[in-house]
């Protein structure tokens, strides 16, 4: 008998494409569509210094500035994501972070919707770690989510 174990990740849909309801209506489609459950969602505004604090590790990297302000720019969606191997299925879904790379990955939504490497569309927490931190961030009711 196979024990299937559900997992959870942090899933933003970035303000390039939340700005578009088509847009975050396709990407609900595609997320049910590869199986996820969404657990929760919620529309998030940002100032630069929220966005400057959530990306804190890359502080003095070249596209440090750029990316706090795309993310500052307008309202995104957080969602958690629920499924067996939530975190590795939501980042290949997802697919590269550069957008010439990702348009290479048929299939992959920022293939489908990234407009530039800033404008990546998407974020996914890249480990347990993060994903229990990301969610309890973004969805403090749900502090017991592994
Ligand atoms: S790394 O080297 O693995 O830490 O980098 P990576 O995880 O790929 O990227 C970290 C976050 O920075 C974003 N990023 C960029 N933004 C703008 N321009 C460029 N060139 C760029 N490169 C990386 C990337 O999308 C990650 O943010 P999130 O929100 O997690 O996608």
């Amino acid at each position: 008998m196979t024990t299937m174990t559900a997992a959870r990740t942090l899933a933003l849909i970035k303000p390039s494409v939340a700005a578009n309801p088509h847009l975050v209506d396709t990407v609900r489609a595609r997320v049910r569509a590869e199986g996820f459950a969404v657990k929760a969602e919620r529309v998030v505004q940002w100032n630069l210094d929220d966005a400057r604090r959530f990306y804190r590790q890359h502080e003095g990297r070249f596209f440090y500035k750029r990316l706090c302000g795309y993310m500052a720019s307008g309202p995104f969606v957080a969602m958690i994501l629920e499924k067996e191997n939530a975190i590795s299925d939501w980042r290949k879904l997802i697919g590269p972070t550069r957008s010439i790379a990702a348009r290479l990955e048929s299939g992959s939504l920022r293939g489908d919707m990234a407009v530039s490497d800033t404008r990546n569309a998407f974020h996914g927490s890249d480990s347990v770690n993060s994903a229990r931190e990301e969610i309890e961030m973004f969805f403090p009711e749900e502090s017991t989510a592994g």
